[in-house]
This record gives structure tokens, C-alpha cells and sequence, in this order.
């Protein structure tokens, strides 16, 4: 979604607040614009497309302040033109915003016809209001504070006013917003990549929670402007961990760092001496763990998908029932939960609007809540009551790779442990579990040779009309992940289903333009794969099928076979990943599209 960067100090603006958008990129956007002091006014440019159009035309401009904003707009209100990218300027007042202001019509109606509307967007009409504002208060706070109770909506928005030229007024209800102080300096961001150069001490807002910038300063206010006293956090990822590393594409990097990023998600909650895990104790919720008849999972997207494997990884091993759901159906569903339900959200920017709404439903009913986040001290984060990290490092790639694996281990260590407080794992199991999870970083290192594979196969691949992705239990949610990545990179047709489900229905599709990718590992369910394989096979379906090394039979069946390392059952789905991953990667890029910023995609999904 959209990315805000404010910039006040002795650093020239524009650099600073170009380095800022330039990192908030994988967040997707259509458009950019800044605007910056400049003879006491602010100068606006703005340019349709990439950021690297707006770097050209602001090549040869030059300002004189130490003050500016900046904008990447991902389209809701208005198509992607210049006119409707931010900052919108009005009467001196200059704002950018993200997010939607819902009752846009209802507050431009109040503004009556003399209200010259220049662009399509919602965020025009608060700069109209806090400029109507501010000729009556001549005081930038005292105005948003006026403005702030008439807007309903998720948004998040910074503003400046040419008349009080040092400072800076930023202020949210749903998406992100950080206030940062450096060395005679102040940032603001809707995330912390654009600030890490800066400074790694960061204050989060709350919703309806103000921050006025004045000079080197700054202070938080509630929507009544009463003075906060917020906590300084320190983050602990650095600036470096967000560049590519010599690696083409973000997501390519963020696919090799996977084995690294496993080790790191498994590390706080494993004592690799003795074989255990103490993930429980580290949720902060481990007495919740007892007396509880249902765990329900939800989350979107991928995340959602990797709910799903550890959905079944608790059943079997833990002999509890999970349910999972898409925070989306959730949120509108009137969910009947038992009072000894747990819950866990699953979500890596810690951010995505519905599944921040199913939190605060699950709060309303008195529901516990677990999450599993990547970014710490997100908004899902801080309002859970537990918490467990993905550890993955910041993840840039609007598609997610290396969030999703170490959300894998991390379910899987969760499986483990409650069955281990439950009863039903015996010590030696649990060692067992526990021994093939710190082998699967090695083991992935070696999948990862399939990379060169892809990238050959990639020309036959992409002229296919369709891939079938299949498999069975804890392989399905695979399958399904493993077509989501192909769809929102190739942008070709792709579906995930349960193997033993073609026969109801998908295997009419089959012919020799349509790729069955069959995730078959030797475990207990292979037999059943296998059949399912040579219905596919019989139809004349071009086979590409991932099995376990030394499976000879499924060669000779396949067009393409790619051989894993022999896992436990339970870990196959960290290194099935890896291939579908690299897969969907090279796919997109014979087909000449920009993998780590997919079309009509953003990397945080703070609306509805
Ligand atoms: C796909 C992808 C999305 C996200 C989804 C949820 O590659 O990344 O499907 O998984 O938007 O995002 P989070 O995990 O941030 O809640």
C-alpha cells in the first residue's frame, strides 16, 4: 500500500525523502510526488509510474528548506495519474495520506461547491478541511485536532502548511505510522526501512494518537491533545538487511536466505542439547494452552496457507481440533467459538487490515490471541495478548517466500508443544520432531540447487496454458501456496487442489497444455498421490512432480522430477516450498514481469 516519508533536518530533503520512498517500493504503488521547502513555500512534484520518474523530473530542481513529504500512492480513490498523486496542496496546506477515508462524500457535501477539487481522491478533501481549518486556529495541531473526530476510515496521513515552515503534523487511525528522531533530525514513515538509515529508536502511533513535529522535536497527543508519554523502541533489523545483495530481485534473495531464516525462527524455542521446545512458555500465553478444546487459526493469503499446514501438523500430532479461516469470511461470519478456544493470527507485516479486524472482534468476545508476526511491534503485535515472531528479517518481496517457511517451523514447534503438554508425545517423539526440524535448514540449502533447474525450464514452462498444483494432507496447503505464487507473479492461471479432489471435477481440464505439479513424497499418503499421478498422467497432463530422493518410479512418470531430501513427513512442506517458490520466480521473469513488485499487488494490505 501507499508509502509515507517526512523528512525535517540538516540532510537535503530531497535525497532523504527519495531513499525513503526508494525502500518503501515493495509496498506497491502506481504513483510518487514530495513536496518540499523551497523560497518559503512548498514545491511540489509529482510524476505518474515508477519512482524513477519522479527522480528524473526532480534532477534538476533545487530546494532551500530543511522540510519536506513524500508519497507513493497505490491507487483507491481515482486512476494512477499525476492529478491524483500525492501530496495534495491546498491554500498552503500539503498532505499525503494512506489509506481510505470513508465518508469522503458525505464531508465534501459539507464543504459545499466553492471547494475547487483538483484531483479524484478522498485525500484531498482533509487537505481542504484542515486548510479551512487553520484560517480560523492559524495553528497547524490545534487544525488536525478539529479535523480528526469528523474522518471515518483507515487511514494515516502527515501534513505541512507553508506558514509554520518547520513543522510537521502527522496523525492515524489503521495504517502504520513511525515518528523517528536522528541527530538534529526528525522522520516520519509509514514503515521503518525509510527511517533505519536514520535511526533505530522509532515511537509507534496509536490509532487517533497525534505527533507534532516542531523543529528537532517532537511530542505525541491523544485525539483530545493531551500529552503522551509513548515508549522509544529500539529495532533490531538493520538498513543493510534490505538491500538485494547482489541478488537480481528481492525475492530471488529472499529465497536463498530461507535456510538462514528457518534456523532463526526455530532458535529462541529450542534447546538443541536436549531435543525440546519451550515455545509455549515463550508466548506469554502458556497457561492459556491448558483447558483449551479448539485452537482457530486465520490469517490471509499465504499466511493463511501456512495456517493451514499447521492446522494439520496440531491435529495429529496435538489430537486437538483447529479450524482456520481467511480473516475476510471470518470478520462477517458471526463465528460461534467455545469459551476454552485459543486463537492465532497469522501475519507477517502485522498489518493487514482484516485480519487486525478478526483481532479485535476475537478481544470483543473475550477470545485469547496468539500472534505470529515477522515485523515486531506491528499493530496485530502489540494489540495481541501473545506473541510469536517469524524472525525472518524484513521481507521486501511484495510475495512472500522466506515469512512463510519460518512461519512453517515455527507451527510445527507450536505442534509440538502442545502435544508434548497434552500427553501425546512421548520424549522420544519429541526429539525425533524436534532433530528433523534443525536438519531441514541444511537440507534446504541443497533444494535450493533446483534454482538452476527453474531457471532453464522456465522457457518451456511459461507457455503452458494453466498448472494444476496437487497434493494430499499436509502437502495440500502447499499445493494451494504454490499456485498463488504462480498466479500473482506469471499471472497465468493456476489452482491448488487436494489431489483425491481431480476426480470431482478438475481432471476435465486436463490436456497436454495444462502442468500438473504433484507434490509426492514418500510418506503415508504417497500411494494414494501416486494414483491420483497416473489419472493426471493417463489424460495426457504434462507431469511435474516433487517427490523423495531415490523414487525412481516417479522419475520415469514425470516430465520433470525433482528429487527432496528424505524428512519427516512433517518438515516435507518447508522444503516443497523452495521449488514452487523458484518456480513461480523464474516463470515471471522468462515472462518479463517485475517479480518483486507484481502488478495490482502491495506488500501490506491496510484496507479492507
Ligand atoms: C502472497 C502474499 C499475501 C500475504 C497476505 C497476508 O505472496 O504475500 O498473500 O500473505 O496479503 O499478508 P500478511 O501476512 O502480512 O497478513
Amino acid at each position: 500500500m501507499c508509502g509515507i516519508v517526512g523528512y525535517y533536518g540538516p540532510e537535503n530533503p530531497k535525497d532523504v525523502i527519495l531513499g525513503g520512498l526508494k525502500s518503501l517500493e515493495y509496498r506497491g504503488y502506481d504513483s510518487a510526488g514530495v513536496a518540499i521547502l523551497n523560497h518559503g513555500e512548498f514545491k511540489r512534484v509529482r510524476a505518474e509510474g515508477k519512482l524513477s520518474t519522479l527522480q528524473k523530473k526532480l534532477e534538476h530542481e533545487a530546494f532551500d528548506g530543511h522540510l519536506g513529504i513524500g508519497h507513493t500512492r497505490w491507487a483507491t480513490h481515482g486512476a494512477p495519474v499525476e492529478k491524483n498523486a500525492h501530496p495534495h496542496t491546498v491554500r498552503g496546506i500539503s498532505l499525503v495520506h494512506n489509506g481510505i477515508i470513508e465518508n469522503y462524500l458525505e464531508l465534501k457535501e459539507e464543504l459545499g461547491p466553492q471547494a475547487q477539487f483538483t484531483s479524484d481522491t478522498d485525500s484531498e478533501l482533509v487537505a481542504h478541511l484542515i486548510a479551512g481549518e487553520i484560517e480560523s486556529t492559524h495553528d497547524l495541531l490545534a487544525s488536525v485536532l478539529r479535523v480528526l473526530p469528523r474522518l471515518q476510515g483507515a487511514y494515516s496521513i502527515l501534513v505541512v502548511s507553508k506558514d509554520h515552515p518547520d513543522e510537521m503534523v502527522a496523525f492515524k487511525n489503521g495504517p502504520p505510522l513511525i515518528v523517528g528522531s536522528a541527530k538534529g533530525a526528525v522522520l516520519v514513515a509509514s514503515d521503518v526501512q525509510a527511517i533505519l538509515p536514520y535511526t533505530k529508536k522509532v515511537v509507534y502511533l496509536n490509532d487517533l494518537e497525534i505527533a507534532h513535529i516542531k523543529g528537532e522535536s517532537f511530542e505525541i497527543y491523544d485525539s483530545r491533545g493531551q500529552a503522551l508519554k509513548k515508549v522509544v523502541t529500539t529495532i533490531d533489523w538493520t538498513a543493510e538487511q534490505a538491500q538485494k545483495e547482489g541478488y537480481e530481485h528481492f525475492m530471488l534473495k529472499e529465497i536463498f536466505e530461507q535456510p538462514r531464516a528457518v534456523a532463526r525462527a526455530l532458535a529462541p524455542h529450542v534447546d538443541v542439547a536436549k531435543h525440546t521446545t519451550n515455545i509455549l512458555e515463550n508466548t506469554g500465553l502458556a497457561e492459556r494452552f491448558h483447558g483449551i478444546d479448539r485452537i482457530a487459526i486465520i490469517a490471509c493469503g499465504t499466511s493463511f496457507y501456512a495456517g493451514q499446514v499447521g492446522a494439520y501438523l496440531i491435529e495429529k500430532l496435538a489430537g486437538i481440533t483447529v479450524t482456520t479461516d481467511i480473516a475476510s469470511e471470518f470478520r462477517y461470519r458471526d463465528p460461534v467459538l467455545s469459551k476454552n478456544t485459543l486463537a492465532v493470527l497469522i501475519s507477517q507485516s502485522g498489518e493487514t487490515a482484516d485480519t487486525l479486524a478478526v483481532l479485535r472482534q476475537l478481544k470483543r468476545l473475550d477470545v485469547p490471541v496468539l500472534s505470529l508476526c515477522n515485523v515486531k511491534n506491528s499493530t496485530i503485535d502489540r494489540e495481541s495478548d501473545g506473541h510469536l515472531y517469524m524472525n525472518a528479517g524484513p521481507e521486501v518481496g511484495v510475495a512472500s517466500t522466506k515469512a512463510f517457511t519460518s512461519t512453517l517451523a515455527v507451527l510445527h514447534l507450536v505442534a509440538v508443544g502442545i502435544a508434548r503438554s497434552r500427553g501425546r508425545l512421548s520424549a522420544l517423539d519429541e526429539e525425533r520432531y524436534i532433530r528433523a526440524l534443525l536438519a531441514a535448514p541444511a537440507q534446504m540449502e541443497t533444494v535450493l540447487a533446483c534454482d538452476k533447474f527453474f531457471s532453464e525450464a522456465a522457457t518451456t514452462l511459461k507457455s503452458y496454458r494453466g498448472f494444476l498444483y496437487m497434493g494430499r494432507g499436509v502437502n495440500y496447503p502447499i499445493a494451494l501456496e504454490g499456485a498463488l505464487k504462480l498466479k500473482e507473479l506469471a499471472y497465468m492461471h493456476a489452482e491448488g487442489y487436494a489431489a483425491g479432489e481431480m476426480k470431482h471435477g478438475p481432471l476435465a481440464l486436463i490436456d497436454a497444455r495444462m502442468a500438473v505439479v504433484m507434490l509426492a513424497p514418500s510418506d503415508g499418503l504417497y500411494e494414494k498421490t501416486l494414483s491420483n499421478l497416473e489419472e493426471a498422467k493417463a489424460r495426457g497432463g504434462v507431469i511435474i512432480s516433487i517427490g523423495t530422493f531415490g523414487n525412481e518410479k516417479l522419475r520415469d512418470l514425470s516430465a520433470h522430477y525433482l528429487a527432496l531430501p528424505r524428512a519427516e513427513w512433517s518438515v516435507n512442506p518447508l522444503l516443497e516450498a523452495i521449488p514452487l517458490q523458484l518456480l513461480a520466480y523464474h516463470v515471471a521473469h522468462a515472462l518479463g514481469h517485475d517479480v518483486d513488485q507484481p502488478r495490482n499487488l502491495a506488500k501490506s494490505v491496510t484496507v479492507e
